[in-house]
């Protein structure tokens, strides 16, 4: 097997490309495909200060890898969530990746925030821990990201593509809209961009590898019955018969700009922290207000504080 490039002995086979390639010749190859994506979606210019979500895992360590390689300034941001010695390993996996690259990286904590770690909020908010969890990641992110341009997340191919497969299997139109690999700035929206959206997990594994990324490979204890999961899992038999079909699929999606058709939803800002938000008050101020009540029913009532928390001190 030659690598079609430089024609040395190849050590890699992307079926969905068709192509056999050296590792160089590899690391080349993924480099100039995130480059353009940032550049045809115009996701960043070098001026752009880049806030990068790093969970610990190898999508967004990977992609902070590789953002800095390629010039852009950035910053990364971990949130503790305090799933148990889960969340300690990611928060160590980010710092030890910090560190050895001298990178900046800031830290937010749900416990900080909310005095409760996800399980207990979940149980609170009678939601899944899942949903909770993503809530609040999304609201963090975007509160965080507000010095910056931009905010980047490690979303990758089979992240989207399966994202999109359960939107379309349950006809979530009004999701279509979010799954462009860039969503501009809407007031206090921050941009976000996908730079991963077209590369598979299998080639971020293997930039992950070549370039000696140590990252977690432990998923959250919580992930295990996701549906996202199944999804994955059946896109990923139709790719091994039909190699390339994940990339048609979303490929297919953004050409038709479906994203920009999609039923929007009505968005005004939540009377409690101005953000964004369906509704009058956005579900995280609304888990904080139900966080506190409980607190209040615990304690015996605490009318000053929740007072001073509904006027917006908080
Ligand atoms: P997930 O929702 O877990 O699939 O993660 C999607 C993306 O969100 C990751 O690629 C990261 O960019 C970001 N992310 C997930 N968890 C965290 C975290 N604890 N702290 C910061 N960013 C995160
Ligand atoms: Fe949030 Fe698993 S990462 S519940
Ligand atoms: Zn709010």
């Amino acid at each position: 097997m030659k690598c079609r490039v430089c024609k040395r002995d190849a050590q890699i086979s992307l079926k969905s490309y068709n192509l056999n390639l050296c590792s160089n010749c590899f690391l080349e190859f993924f480099r100039k495909r995130v480059y353009t994506t940032i550049n045809e979606f115009k996701m960043c210019t070098p001026k752009d200060r880049i806030l990068v979500a790093v969970s610990g895992g190898k999508d967004s360590l990977s992609l902070w890898h590789i953002l800095s390689d390629l010039g852009y300034r950035t910053c990364g941001l971990h949130i503790i969530l305090d799933i148990g010695e889960y969340s300690q390993r990611s928060y160590q996996q980010v710092i030890k990746f910090a560190q050895t690259k001298s990178l900046e990286l800031r830290v937010v904590s749900v416990r900080d925030e909310f005095g409760k770690s996800i399980k207990e909020l979940a149980k609170i908010a009678k939601r899944p821990p899942c949903r909770v969890c993503g809530m609040v990641k999304r609201y963090l992110m975007n509160r965080e990201a507000e010095a910056f341009d931009c905010l980047a997340t490690g979303h990758n191919l089979d992240d989207e593509a399966s994202t999109l497969l359960g939107n379309l299997l349950n006809w979530q139109e009004g999701f279509l809209s979010r799954q462009a690999p860039v969503l501009e700035e809407n007031y206090t929206l921050k941009r976000k961009i996908k730079p991963f959206a077209f590369i598979s997990q299998e080639e971020i594994t293997l930039y992950a590898e070549l370039c000696g990324i140590d990252y977690l490979e432990e998923r959250c204890p919580f992930s295990r019955r996701a549906t996202s999961l199944i999804y994955k899992g059946v896109l990923n038999k139709i790719e091994e018969e039909m190699p390339a079909t994940k990339l048609r699929f979303y490929k297919g999606f953004i050409k038709r700009e479906y994203f920009k058709g999609g039923k929007r939803e009505e968005l005004s800002p939540c009377k409690r922290c101005g953000y964004l938000t369906v509704g009058e008050v956005c579900n995280f101020c609304k888990l904080k207000e139900k966080v506190l009540e409980r607190k209040n029913l615990t304690e015996g009532g605490d009318d000053v504080r929740r007072d001073s928390y509904l006027k917006g001190n908080h």
